[in-house]
This record gives C-alpha cells, structure tokens and sequence, in this order.
C-alpha cells in the first residue's frame, strides 16, 4: 500500500497469487469498497486505507468552510467505518482522523488537509515500527529449528509492512531460527495459500502449506514447537478475535501442549469491550462457502453460515505479542 500522486495505491488480494495488479484510488467511497471486497484486508492494512480514504475524502470535498469539510468527512467516515465490523484498528484510525480534524478548526482548509494526510501517513508509519518491534519481541519465543504454524495472512499484505504474526516469523527467520512455517490454507477465502505463501515464497521462508483440516495431524506427530496468529480485535480480558478456524487451532493447540501465541499492536486491543463475547463477528457472503474460485462446490440452494472470524478465549492464548513487549496471562487491557 503507498500514497502516491495524490493517490492510494493498493496491491489488489483478490487477484493473488495468480497476478500482481495495483489499483490507484482517487474517492473515499472506492476504498470503502475495496475495504469491502477485500482488495485491501487484514485489521492494521483496514486501518491505514481507511485513514488515507479520509485523506481522498478532504480532496473531493467541494466545501469552502470547516464547518462544510467536516460535514463532508463524517459522511466518509461513515461510509468507511460501514465496511467492516470487526477490526477495531479500523474504526480507531478513522477516530484518530476525525480528532485531527476537529482540533484544526482555526486552519485554512490547506493546512486542514495536510495535517489529515500527515496523521494518515503517521497511521502508516507507526505500524509498520510496531510491527517490527513485534517482531523482535516476539522472536525471543522462538526456539531454534522453530516449527511454526500460523492461520490466514498477517503479514505484510495485511499491515502497512513487514506483518504481525509473519513479522514474528520473519524476524525469527532473520535470526536462522525457522525450520519450517506451516500455512494453513484458511477456508472459505484462502488467505493462507493465496496470500501468507506468497509472502513466504518472496521472502525465501521455508514453509509448507496445508489444508485446515491438516493442523490436527501435524501437532499429533509432534511437528509443531508453537502456533502464533493475527487479531481483529482483542477484549479488555485478552479474549481475541481472529480469522475464522482461529479458535479450533487454540483448542488443538491446547490439547497437544503446543504454545499458542497472538501477535498484535494496541491498535487492535479494544479496552471497551469486557470480554470476547461483545466483539461483532462479520457475517460474509454465501458463494465463500459454496464456490472455490469460479467453480461451484455446493448446492445453490444449501443455507450457509459464513462466520469470518472467531473468538479464542483468552485461557487458551499463552502470550499477547504486542509492540511493547509480550504479554503474559492473567490479560488486563
Ligand atoms: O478477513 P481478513 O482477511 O481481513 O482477516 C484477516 C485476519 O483475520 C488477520 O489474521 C488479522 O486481521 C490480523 S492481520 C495483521
């Protein structure tokens, strides 16, 4: 992702790994959906396009006083913060935006825009050092010869760069620490295969990659040392909400005496939220679930329930990664 010409450039996700096309956005109304349709996804990555929406938002707005821009701005966002329900870096970058432009009442509307854009690309900037002090944090969890599994994509596709369960690999991959990343494909919309092995390919990291259902079987023959995750949202109580099949791997991780690791900035920590069971779940569309890519895999006609996300209760999360440094149970945010 990259703020150029006046423009949001975005890699399209849909599209990988098959090719690798860049989309330039010019309206706050095509990055909320892209934010929809996943041309942009992963909770910081969410973040930072929608931030950079409101930017695009100042742009178009034809108002000649505050008062009429910041009409204009809430209207974007609005429609930004409608996308999608359950990161919270979304709804706490377009807060951050929305403070900014409220303190600046006394600009020019020039001066107004620039700060917007500077607080959009601090958004990004800051992400990108958290999740390398991520990294090197979480890396001191790595044993030698770590064999690692980890679910969907949060690496750097999924951040403003560098990732933040895949930053953990990388940086334990920068120390020779990595024998082995086991990717799990991530049912109904891959972003295990299509995405984290793209990712893992590019950067030269050993890894394998498997179907979900796979995880189990890899753990029972003692071939994982620890599983580390993203998250969308974590609850005052550490309870964390993440890709879906997210909880099921704690579970068996559980069972198999694997550690089982978060790694995530305090921009996805949600203070408000008591425990897990407040945290909105998207509810996705039915052809995830009854198509893989154009061919048909089900019924027309079966009901679907299409969850994208689920909640792992903190008793089962044996450290949360943060920027500031790993945290143990019991999680007091
Ligand atoms: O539906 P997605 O692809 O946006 O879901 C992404 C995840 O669940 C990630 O694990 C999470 O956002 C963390 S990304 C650093």
């Amino acid at each position: 992702m990259r703020w150029s010409d006046d423009r949001l450039i975005l890699l399209d996700q849909t599209l990988l790994p098959e090719r690798e096309v860049e989309r330039g956005y010019q309206r706050w109304e095509d990055v909320a959906e892209a934010i929809r349709a996943l041309v942009v996804r992963g909770a910081p990555a969410i973040g930072v396009a929608a931030a950079f929406g409101v930017v695009l938002a100042t742009r178009q707005s034809r108002a000649g006083t505050f008062d009429g821009l910041v009409v204009d701005l809430e209207t974007a966002i609005k429609g930004l913060a409608a996308t999608r329900p359950t990161a919270v870096n979304l709804f706490w970058a377009l807060e951050r935006m929305k403070r900014v432009a409220l303190a600046s009442g006394a600009l020019p509307l020039t001066e107004v825009r620039a700060r917007l854009l500077a607080e959009a690309q601090a958004i990004r900037d800051e992400d990108i050092a958290a999740n390398r002090a991520m990294g090197a944090h979480g890396a001191t969890l790595v044993p030698p010869n770590a064999r690692i599994l980890t679910h969907c994509n949060a690496g750097a596709l999924a951040t403003a760069g560098y990732g933040t369960a895949l930053g953990v690999v990388r940086a334990a991959h920068a120390q020779g620490k990595v024998a082995l990343v086991w990717v799990d494909e991530t049912r109904p919309v891959m972003q295990g295969s299509r995405l984290t092995a793209w990712e893992c390919v590019r950067e030269g990291i050993p890894h394998r990659l498997i179907a979900d259902v796979v995880a189990a079987s890899v753990m029972a023959r003692g071939e994982v040392d620890l599983v580390v995750t993203g998250a969308d949202r974590i609850a005052a109580n550490g309870d964390t909400a993440n890709k879906i099949g997210t909880y099921s791997l704690a579970v068996l991780a559980a069972h198999h005496r694997v550690p089982f690791y978060v790694a995530a900035p305090f921009s996805t920590i949600d203070p408000a939220l008591a425990s897990g069971a407040e945290i909105p779940i998207e509810e996705r569309d039915a052809s995830e679930v009854r198509r893989v890519g154009a061919q048909q895999t089900a019924p027309g006609a079966s009901p679907v329930f299409n969850p994208a996300f689920d909640v792992t209760p903190a008793r089962l999360i044996a450290a949360i990664i943060t920027e500031r440094g790993v945290v143990r149970p019991p999680y007091r945010f």
